[in-house]
């Protein structure tokens, strides 16, 4: 076996939160036959497998995490193909393929240098490119699931290679079939994504829209702009990793925004709007999130319960910047963030009858620990 494991390994240091404890088991696979070995070492030793990205969206529990804890380091970047793109008016698709362990924003920046359209409001994303399809990662208009071709993985149950289509992963806000009905079975190793070379940036979110002051249906502003333009309002959010940043060390939101059903979603703005914490004029944030669904603001809901930018519990806080981001303000451990995590949770569902999910990965938590904060993201739960 060519696997390098090395026993009791810090994850703090390997996490954006920087909380957390060691990992029973480490290793890293530079390709698809360690991560192969990794599976016999798990199963020789009876323990667990996790699967450790960039960490920028984890939760690690100050026990640490009794596993084979494995940082999947595949790299490469290649064209892989071209098409004629899917009919929809928006020309020709480039066929982009990177390796799991590929820093997501060097393939974001690539793709914006070259002109490739598809990615560029996902720019100043922390984390790798493994982890995107499984969160469906989202911003400022555009998600993963519009560009993903195919998802390439090693099926765990048989040690199989599989490749599956974009339009099979199930994918839906901050969802898809890897979080559930496929929840640990696959160790991806690889994503294609269908670009648009010369195509027009995404110009959708609002506040895009304003910061750039692209005109409505008029020519879109250059792929570096927009990018710039979303590394500015993420700085601006403390949501680019920069260790200059007093909130800098976050997991980005902690929450899911909640999706509701029509019929809970009238429920509950009736509930906010009976609150009395509305201002004179002001309009609850609210959108069409498909199916009927309306979708809440987190970040505005947190405010209106009663928790202002800057909360603190011990060493965990809420960032000065974005009332959806848990901070560690040094030296903060995982029970401070669950705690605060599990007020704030408890104060928006007492005030306005809505359950926050969490949205970064918990692990290394008893189930019993962690079950009110774990959630589906539709509002529901006691
Ligand atoms: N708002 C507040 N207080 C705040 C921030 C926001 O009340 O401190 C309210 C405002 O009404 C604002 C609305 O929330 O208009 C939306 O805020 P924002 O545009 O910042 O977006 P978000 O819904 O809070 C989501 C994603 C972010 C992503 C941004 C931009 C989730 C859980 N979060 O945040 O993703 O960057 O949109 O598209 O969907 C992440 O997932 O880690 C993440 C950072």
């Amino acid at each position: 076996m060519s696997l390098d494991v090395r026993e009791s390994v810090p994850l703090a240091p390997l996490t954006t939160l920087g909380v957390g404890g060691p990992a029973r088991f480490f290793a890293e696979a530079g390709g698809e036959d360690a991560v192969l070995d990794a599976f016999r070492f798990a199963a020789a030793r009876g323990v667990p497998l996790f699967v450790l990205g960039g960490g920028s969206n984890l939760l690690v529990a100050d026990r640490g995490v009794d596993a084979l804890v494995l940082r999947v380091r595949v790299r490469g970047l290649q064209i892989v193909g071209a098409n004629g793109g899917d009919g929809d008016g928006q020309g020709p698709r480039l066929l982009v393929r990177a390796g799991a362990g590929e820093r997501w924003d060097d393939l974001v920046a690539r793709a914006v240098a070259e002109g490739w359209a598809g990615v560029e409001c996902l720019s100043g994303i922390p984390g790798d490119v493994g982890a995107t399809p499984i969160q469906n990662v989202g911003a400022y208009g555009q998600e993963v699931a519009e560009t993903i071709a195919e998802v390439r993985a090693i099926d765990r149950a048989t040690g199989a290679t599989t490749v599956i289509a974009g339009a099979d992963c199930g994918f839906g806000y901050r969802d898809s079939r890897f979080k559930r009905a496929w929840r640990g079975r696959y160790v991806i190793t690889a994503v294609t994504f269908a670009l648009r070379p010369g195509g027009a940036a995404t110009i959708r979110y609002p506040e895009l829209q304003r910061a750039l002051a692209a005109p409505l249906g008029g020519a879109a502003p250059p792929l570096a702009e927009v990018r710039s333009a979303v590394i500015a309002l993420r700085r601006g959010k403390s949501m680019v990793l920069d260790p200059a940043d007093e909130n800098g060390r976050s997991a980005g939101s902690f929450f899911m925004n909640p999706t509701l059903e029509a019929g809970a979603a009238a429920g509950v703005l009736s509930r906010i709007e009976a609150a009395g914490v509305l201002a004179p004029g002001e309009a609850i944030p609210q959108y069409p999130a498909g199916g009927g669904r309306v979708k809440l603001s987190a970040a505005w809901l947190i405010e209106r319960a009663g928790f202002a930018k800057g909360t603190r519990h011990g060493a965990a806080g809420i960032s000065t910047r974005h009332t959806l981001a848990l901070v560690n303000r040094g030296g903060a451990t995982a029970a401070e963030l669950i705690e605060l995590a599990r007020r704030v949770r408890r104060g928006v569902l007492d005030r306005f009858g809505v359950a926050l999910s969490a949205e970064p990965d918990l692990v290394g938590f008893a189930p019993g620990e962690i079950a009110d904060l774990v959630g589906d993201g539709t509002g529901q739960g006691g």
